[in-house]
């Protein structure tokens, strides 16, 4: 959608391919790749361009609910149709360019309104009412509808594609697909939220969440209700990487007191193993989905800047367990949120690190398998683009 040239990645290709090896004889990503701004603003432009994840469906299932996210300095809204389709637009009035929605969720009646002069929109984008520009020559307002941005729901979760041009959402997802629908992701509803913003770059926060070789130290609750190295690498079709944890005789969910989930019932047709393990997913970029046997948990990354992240954190649970006498989801809700602070300590301890004049980018160990996948989704786009630079100057 940007018109704009992408801003130059500013990175060797020599450490990328050091990354690009098998895991066994791989180097880390470079220092550079989370200290240098350059490289962040390449990475709005053209990986945050493509499929993002902006949250759950059901959070836009309504006539007039939106969301609003903000990628760099473009802004996107998605929001409920009328028709009952999902409908997507860049968050810029076609008057004079003023931001249409303010708040991060919401919802609307039959119009968005912009805030400056009052011109409005159908929940579709269409133009339907622009004061005193009944005069103006050739104004048509049917060319004067909000710019509609690409958008997709797969399994429960709802992309954009700011750049109208990515390959289509459902290859993106892949095999991943599966496994939200196993837990009915889609079907699941939102009782809780929570948002914190991060000393650290994304990328280190996707690294973070793609191993448990920190869980006995940094997270010894945690690690109690599932042991680190209980966890097996899942893998299949899409832009994504992820594993699962077996739970500790005893847990049957990650939550407070034990993990006895409050007596909630497991997400229904889950059988066998399911019920005594978590599933987390990266969702390139930007989502981690951890499937639970009774809930399911969501974070949406936010680059703010190449060491500030925000990040969204969401909990779904079943409708049925929701409208149930004394459902309470604070067990799983007070666990994810301390074991969240203390990931976000250890990122910023590593966003502190690597800018060390003198650090050289680490080796991946054995229980790091994931940390290289999610990695090597990254180096290989940032070797797309410096291939293509080495062919413009050959
Ligand atoms: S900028 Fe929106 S109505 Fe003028
Ligand atoms: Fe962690």
């Amino acid at each position: 959608m940007s018109s704009q040239p992408h801003p130059t990645l500013n990175l060797d290709p020599v450490e990328i391919e050091a990354n690009l090896e098998p895991v066994e004889r791989a180097t880390m990503l470079p220092p550079r790749a989370f200290v240098d701004p350059g490289v962040l603003d390449w990475e709005l432009e053209t990986i945050f361009s493509g499929w993002v994840c902006v949250g759950h469906a059901s959070q836009v299932a309504e006539p007039g609910s939106y969301m609003m996210r903000e990628l760099g300095t473009d802004s996107v809204v998605v929001i409920g149709g009328q028709d009952g389709r999902t409908h997507a637009f860049l968050n810029v009035c076609r008057h004079r360019g003023a931001r249409l929605m303010e708040d991060a969720e919401g919802s609307v009646r039959r119009r968005v309104q912009c805030p400056y002069h009052a011109w409005s929109y159908g929940l579709d984008g269409e133009l339907k009412a622009a004061p005193h520009m009944d005069g103006v020559e050739d104004f048509d307002p049917s060319c004067w509808g909000l710019i509609p941005v690409r958008v997709a729901t797969v399994a429960g979760l709802v992309l954009v594609d700011l750049s109208g041009e990515a390959p289509e959402a459902e290859p993106h997802v892949g095999e991943l697909a599966g496994h939200l629908e196993r837990y009915r992701v889609d079907d699941l509803r939102r009782a809780g939220q929570a948002e914190y913003t991060v000393a650290a770059n994304w990328k280190a926060i996707a690294e973070n969440y793609s191993e448990c070789l920190h869980c006995p130290g940094v997270h010894p609750e945690l690690n109690a209700l599932s042991h680190y190295m209980s966890g097996e690498v899942i893998e299949g079709a899409g832009a994504w990487c992820g594993g699962s944890m077996t739970l500790s005789e005893g847990a049957s969910t990650m939550g407070r007191e034990g993990g006895g989930a409050q007596g909630r019932p497991a997400i229904e047709g889950l059988e066998g193993e399911e019920l005594s393990s978590v599933l987390y997913f990266v969702l390139f970029p930007n989502a981690l989905v951890s499937l639970h046997p009774d809930y399911a948990m969501l974070h949406t990354l936010w680059p703010r800047s190449v060491d500030r992240t925000e990040i969204v954190c969401e909990w779904f649970f079943e409708p049925a367990t929701i409208a149930a006498e004394g459902f309470d989801p604070s067990d799983a809700i007070d666990f994810w949120d301390q074991v969240n602070r203390e990931d976000w300590r250890v990122c910023e301890l590593t966003n502190k690190g690597v800018r060390t004049r003198g650090y050289v980018p680490g080796r991946y160990s054995a229980e790091e398998i994931d940390v290289h996948a999610f990695d090597v989704m990254v180096a290989e786009r940032y070797m797309e683009a410096l291939r293509e630079r080495e062919q413009v100057a050959a």
